[in-house]
């Protein structure tokens, strides 16, 4: 009998992945599509970080690595942390994935018990709600309006925690609506979580670079929330490497220990060429994403 999983049979297909695989065979049938489903940039991969790729292949790069990734991209990650975002992380808080959705997946299935509520403000990246279902939590969806540039107010966040609330689900700069949150904005949202300690955020930073408004903000900046929040980024976005599937949560100790356990029995450590190629990136000075900007 052909039956798969009610875990998968309730699961929604990636809409921007279908929108993506639709464009693929327009353009096969010789069409000129302009495709606007998934976020990438029409960029290659910088020449540096091809070179380091390369080089790690020659150097025999083809054994596993540890579940989390090596310790020198663990290393540049943090340099990465230090330099462009002012956040002191130790090597033990970081864990690289298969990019930063998975990143957010293991997050998710690592902090979320069934009926466990996770609020998301709308509009939002198609993936958050379909992984909060995956881990059988229950979506809160916040909407928000252009008066407030599709932003949460404080508000608004405060009115809609339950004492089942078990994460905040934040992207700054957006994905889909572009904004990005100022300090004062995240300061706000910060004071709310103060009241309640038991709110895990999820700030989804991966457009870090994609951003025309100014200077980014993160709310792990906050120390009375900096343990309860967990960063998730990756190169695929500043550094043109969708392909590659490098992301990383950064993170308290415990939460990134739950991933590693995790990981180790669903996909060990990611692909040994793409981490070192990784650690060229995030060892860099940042001109790279300067220029695609
Ligand atoms: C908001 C947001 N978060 C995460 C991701 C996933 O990034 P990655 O390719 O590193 O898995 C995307 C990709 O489109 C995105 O739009």
């Amino acid at each position: 009998m052909e039956k798969v999983s009610a875990r998968i049979a309730a699961l929604e297909e990636s809409q921007t992945i279908a929108m993506s695989k639709k464009s693929r065979e327009l353009t096969a049938q010789g069409i000129d599509v302009i495709n606007l489903s998934v976020g990438e940039p029409d960029f290659f991969t910088p020449d540096f970080v091809k070179e380091a790729a390369k080089k790690a292949i020659d150097l025999n790069y083809s054994f596993y690595s540890p579940v989390v990734g090596y310790k020198d991209l663990l290393g540049a990650i943090c340099g990465k942390l230090k330099r462009e975002n002012n956040l002191d992380y130790q090597p033990e808080q970081i864990v690289v994935s298969a990019g930063a959705k998975h990143s957010l997946s293991n997050v998710l299935m690592c902090v979320v018990d069934k009926d466990d509520e996770v609020i998301v403000p709308a509009p939002y990246w198609v993936s958050y709600v379909e992984l909060v279902k995956l881990a059988e939590g229950k979506n809160i969806v916040i909407e928000t309006s252009i008066d407030n540039d599709f932003k949460i107010t404080p508000k608004q966040f405060e009115a809609a925690i339950t004492p089942k609330t078990r994460a905040l689900m934040l992207c700054s700069p957006s994905n889909p609506s572009g904004s990005v949150y100022s300090f004062e904005e995240l300061k706000a949202i910060a004071q709310v979580l103060e009241k309640y300690p038991n709110i895990i955020v999820i700030s989804d930073e991966i457009y870090e670079h994609i951003n025309f408004v100014g200077k980014h903000e993160s709310i792990a900046q906050f120390d009375s929330i900096r343990d309860r929040v967990v960063i998730i980024n990756g190169v695929s976005k500043g550094y043109a490497m969708t392909g590659w599937r490098i992301g990383f949560s950064a993170s308290a100790r415990w939460i990134a220990k739950a991933c590693e356990k995790l990981q180790s029995q669903q996909t060990s450590g990611v692909c040994s060429i793409a981490q070192q190629a990784a650690i060229a990136a995030f060892n860099s000075d940042g001109e790279y994403p300067r220029q695609m900007r």
